[in-house]
């Protein structure tokens, strides 16, 4: 009977219990046994090892964080450690590894695949920012929770006709600030990949109030820089009245939205059949729809690039 281990690793996304759920029925049509390790890389050095089966699944698809719980390993990224990781596996006798995380943890599992484990790599990050996947888990509904916060900003915006700079999560890109902004109707979004003139952010934000518009959010992505300080600036610039909103861990947690659910479980599934027809290493994506398999070399070449129509509708749908 095959033996694959499934781990969640890095920032936590909605989605991740899908996923989880999702390698367990799979593996389990195909009489294949799972080990869950918890804490992620940092728990497959402590030997964190847990036995799964259908009922430690049951009832976990509606929810946020992840049962195997996650984590940042600095230990595991060092040589030595990576030996201890390969090993631990090996004399648990495991087959290979899922591996359920964002970029930094398909480094940690391609370095493994070096010590010779099988490692298959499940996207999961709010952030989407890992190549050649269109969706990563977590991404949607992280987009979901930053409108609906900005549909509350937005009705006290309003009350007190105030701006508001509202920072968002996203590492070094900026797909949760241009998607939210989009649905969420920002009067600007600045986002890492796409440079701009702040001064032309205060002339927009005048322009808008003089045409009688009494609100306005201003969506800024982690990575531009702390919405405290282009508040404090956009304030002395223009002299409006400026609030600073840092949406911060909550665009983690909550139930998963449906899409994220069923990405989760397609992507998941797909890699326990990858895994147990024999390849490797490879990195889940999920393209025009469909569900792929490809190489990590291939990921790690490439970067996630911003739709820059998208910025420019944004833009249109602004004014
Ligand atoms: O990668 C997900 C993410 O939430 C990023 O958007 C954010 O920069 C980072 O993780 C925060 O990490 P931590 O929870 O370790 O502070």
């Amino acid at each position: 009977m095959p033996k694959i281990a499934v781990l969640t690793s890095g920032g936590d996304a909605p989605g991740m219990n899908a996923a989880i759920r999702a390698v367990v029925h799979q593996a389990a049509v195909h009489e294949a046994r799972v080990v869950g390790i918890k804490h992620g890389f940092e728990g497959l050095l402590k030997r964190e090892f847990v036995d799964m089966d259908l009922g430690s699944v049951d009832d976990i698809i509606q929810h946020g964080g992840t049962v195997l719980r996650s984590a940042r390993s600095d230990r595991f990224r060092t040589a030595v450690g990576q030996e201890e990781a390969a090993a631990n596996l090996k004399e648990a006798g495991i087959d290979g590894v899922i591996v359920i995380g964002g970029e930094g943890s398909y480094r940690g599992g391609a370095a493994l695949t070096t010590k010779g484990i099988a490692v298959i790599g499940v996207p999961g990050t709010i952030d989407n920012d890992i190549p050649c996947t269109d969706y990563t888990i977590g991404f949607d509904t992280a987009v979901n929770t930053v409108v609906d916060a900005m549909n509350k900003i937005r009705d006290t915006a309003t009350a007190h006709e105030r701006a508001f700079v509202v920072e968002v999560m996203g590492r070094a890109s900026g797909h949760i600030a241009l998607m939210a902004g989009l649905a969420g109707g920002a009067e600007s979004i600045l986002i890492p990949e796409i440079p701009f003139d702040l001064d032309d952010v205060c002339r927009r934000l005048k322009w808008s109030a003089e045409r009688g518009k009494v609100h306005s959010i201003i969506l800024v992505a982690e990575g531009v820089a702390s919405a405290y300080a282009i508040g404090e600036e956009m304030k002395k610039r223009t002299g409006f009245d400026t609030r600073v909103s840092v949406l911060g861990h909550l665009q983690r947690g909550g139930a998963p939205t449906a899409f994220d659910r069923i990405l989760a479980s397609r992507l998941a599934a797909q890699a326990v059949e990858v895994l147990l027809e024999g390849e490797n290493q490879a990195a889940m994506c999920y393209r025009a729809g469909q569900v792929e398999a490809i190489p990590f070399s291939q990921v790690f070449a490439t970067t996630k690039d911003i739709d820059r129509s998208l910025y420019d509708l944004a833009a249109v749908l602004a004014m």
